[in-house]
């Protein structure tokens, strides 16, 4: 599957930001900690939330659409031993199973989840975690899978992860959940706390949203009345369309914008020299009026720190800012990957190391044959291909479509001209 890009062109006029799919994948999740039924909106309709859903529907998880975007689960009598192997190996999300199964089951058999390449993926800071708190990991090499099982009865009232990790806090607390904790070195990343608020919806009381340490002082209540959720729309959907306008030096609106999930990246595009109007959860980029100036250092962190998850669409934003950009990666080592395909456009790229790379604009970018390796890289990819003159071919399109939803249709109406190609 490919996209046909002609670029080179001014875009115009509205683009929705859809709901997060890195929320939309955890609340999912936490449906399965309860036989309460659970009707969750605003879900992304993107193809990691679709391959979720199945293996929910693999443990005989009963699902029904309500509309394009709500979903209406009921996880009364699930199997987790039914569970999907193929399904789960597919997606990184599937180690967001492992919570609310060891919470409810105490034990289950797990296949490696897939993801993207943008460096290793471990589960050490997971794994370890529920080790402390009396589970046994065992790897089954033929059948490539984890066997975890509850085999002594400790009864921890605290755990500190060894890492910040955002699905390793998102596990610690569906597990709570049900077996009350505290948790130490939790990420605070908003989808965090989104998570939280269907668990407090279902009855939970937590603790320390918004900070380090997050404790659930009472469990769900597993029986009772259905719930409802609207899962929060995307900050780095809406980050990545707000560069998009700016990199092409157009005039767009950004509507359903989380900006309060999005200060540190609003500043760092401030420094360059993007003009915005903020209004509510409208955001107006005035691309065409922005003098785009490069920024001494562009560096990723934790929330609230710039997300790594817009670090290339800040890369491709850079070559068309005057000077050199520092772009330093702190959480990953392979998602520099895509500078390689700005580099073969006409991007001026130095690679330093697995981290940091510097980027030196403004380069005016020419159409070429490219890959996206991630989903990231991909929309970004789409990004440069828009900025750069002439036909991009863009390969791995299904890489996208991960992570967001028929992104060819909405780019269309803001005057793009992408064609989807098998
Ligand atoms: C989540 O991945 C997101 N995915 C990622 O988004 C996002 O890039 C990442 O958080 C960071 O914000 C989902 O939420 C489904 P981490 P996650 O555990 O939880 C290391 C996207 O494009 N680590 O916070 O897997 C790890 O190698 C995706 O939407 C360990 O060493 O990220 C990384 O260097 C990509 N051991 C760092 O921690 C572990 O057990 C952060 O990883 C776990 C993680």
């Amino acid at each position: 599957m490919k996209f046909i890009v002609n670029g080179g062109k001014k875009l115009k006029g509205e683009i929705d930001v859809r709901g997060s799919k890195n929320a939309a994948l955890p609340v999912l999740a936490a449906t399965l900690l309860t036989q309460r039924t659970c009707t969750i909106d605003n879900i992304p309709v993107i193809k990691d939330v679709l391959t979720f859903i199945e293996i929910i529907q693999s443990m005989g998880g009963d699902v029904r659409w309500l509309s394009e975007r709500k979903v209406r689960i009921t996880n009364k009598n699930i199997d987790p031993n039914r569970i999907s192997r193929d399904l789960v190996r597919n997606i990184r999300a599937s180690i967001l199973l492992i919570g609310p199964l060891l919470a409810r089951f105490g034990e289950i058999k797990i296949s490696l989840p897939g993801g993207c390449h943008i460096g290793p993926r471990p589960m050490d800071i997971h794994l370890d975690a529920f080790k402390e708190l009396g589970f046994s990991v065992t790897y089954n090499k033929n059948g490539e899978y984890y066997h975890i099982k509850r085999t002594k009865n400790i009864h921890k009232k605290e755990i500190t992860l060894k890492g910040l990790t955002v699905t390793g806090t998102e596990n610690m607390l569906m597990y709570a959940a049900i077996h009350p904790l505290k948790i130490n070195i939790a990420a605070l990343e908003p989808h965090v706390e989104d998570l939280g608020k269907l668990l407090v919806k279902l009855g939970a009381k937590i603790k320390g949203f918004n900070s380090h340490t997050l404790e659930v002082i009472k469990p769900i209540q597993k029986t009772g009345s259905a719930v409802e959720h609207t899962v929060m729309y995307d900050p780095i959907e809406a980050g990545t369309f707000i560069i998009l306008g700016a990199a092409t030096k157009s005039d767009i609106k950004v509507k359903n914008v989380p900006v309060e999930s999005l200060t540190l990246t609003f500043k760092k595009l401030e420094e360059f020299g993007v003009i915005l109007e903020i209004k509510g959860t409208n955001v107006f980029v005035k691309g065409s009026r922005s003098k785009l100036k490069a920024v001494s250092k562009l560096i990723t962190k934790e929330y609230p720190g710039i997300p790594t998850d817009l670090q290339a669409p800040f890369g491709v934003l850079a070559t068309q800012a005057k000077g050199e950009t520092l772009i330093f990666d702190t959480i990953y080592e392979g998602r520099l990957k895509y500078l390689y395909e700005l580099d073969k456009m006409g991007a001026s790229v130095n690679i330093l190391s697995a981290h940091k790379a510097i980027i030196k604009g403004p380069q005016s970018l020419v159409g070429k044959n490219v890959e996206s390796i991630d989903l990231r890289a991909g929309a970004t990819l789409i990004i440069a291909a828009l900025v750069a003159k002439g036909e991009s071919v863009l390969h791995g399109a299904e890489q996208i479509d991960r992570g967001y939803e028929k992104i060819e249709e909405r780019l269309t109406k803001l005057g793009a001209d992408i064609k989807r190609e098998e």
